[in-house]
C-alpha cells in the first residue's frame, strides 16, 4: 500500500472510498466541498492506494480555526470495506499527523469514534476548554497537540468554514 499525497485523477476514487465507507454521500461531498474552499491543504490530503492501483482509503486535515487560531480538522477518513482493519486507516492517520507535524502544524482536532482516535494521542477536547460549535458527546469530540505545550492557551469553540455545512 503507497501512501501518497491525492492527485488530481484520484477524484473520483476518492468518491467511492467515502461514498462506501460511509455508506452515504455526505463524506464525499464534504471532501469535494473542503478542496474547492481556502481551507484545503493539497500536502494533508492523503491516499492509499493498492499495488493494483486501486484508491483504498482516504484521509485529510483542513484548516480550521479554535475560536481564531488556526487548527486543522481531520476530516473525512475512510477506508473501503473490503480493505478496512488492515491497518490502512490508522497509517493514513499516521502520515498525516506527521506531514502536520513536520509542518509546523499545533493541533488537529477530530470528531470520530472514541475507541479509535486516542491510540494516536487524541483526547478529549473538553479538557482543555475546547468545545465544539455543536452539540455532541464529549468523548467523541477530540483534540491532539502536535508539540509539547502546543495546547497551552488554547481554548474556545472550535470553528468550521462553511465546507463542512455540507454534513
Ligand atoms: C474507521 C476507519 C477509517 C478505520 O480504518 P481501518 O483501515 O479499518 O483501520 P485500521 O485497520 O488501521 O484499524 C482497525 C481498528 O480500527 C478500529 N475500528 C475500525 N472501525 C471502527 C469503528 N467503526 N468503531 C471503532 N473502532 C473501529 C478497531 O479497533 C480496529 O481494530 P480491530 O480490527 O483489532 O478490531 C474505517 O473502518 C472506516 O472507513 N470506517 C467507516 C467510516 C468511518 O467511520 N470513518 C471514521 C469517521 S470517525
Amino acid at each position: 500500500m503507497q501512501i501518497r499525497p491525492e492527485k488530481f485523477k484520484d477524484a473520483a476514487g476518492i468518491r467511492t472510498v467515502h461514498q462506501s465507507a460511509f455508506g452515504q454521500a455526505a463524506e464525499a461531498n464534504l471532501v469535494e466541498a473542503i478542496r474547492e474552499s481556502d481551507g484545503y491543504i493539497a500536502e494533508f490530503s492523503l491516499v492509499a492506494v493498492s499495488e493494483q492501483g486501486e484508491i483504498a482509503g482516504h484521509g485529510m486535515l483542513s484548516r480550521i480555526t479554535i475560536d481564531g487560531i488556526p487548527s486543522l480538522a481531520l476530516a473525512p477518513v475512510g477506508v473501503k470495506p473490503a480493505w478496512q482493519r488492515k491497518g490502512i486507516g490508522g497509517e493514513l492517520i499516521r502520515r498525516m499527523i506527521e506531514a502536520a507535524t513536520e509542518a509546523g502544524e499545533q493541533h488537529i482536532i477530530v470528531l470520530g469514534h472514541d475507541s479509535y482516535y486516542p491510540q494516536f494521542g487524541f483526547e478529549r477536547a473538553d479538557r482543555y476548554g475546547i468545545i465544539p460549535p455543536f452539540p455532541v458527546l464529549p468523548e467523541v469530540f477530540m483534540v491532539l497537540a502536535l508539540e509539547r505545550g502546543a495546547l497551552k492557551g488554547v481554548s474556545g469553540t472550535v470553528e468550521y468554514p462553511e465546507s463542512f455545512n455540507t454534513v
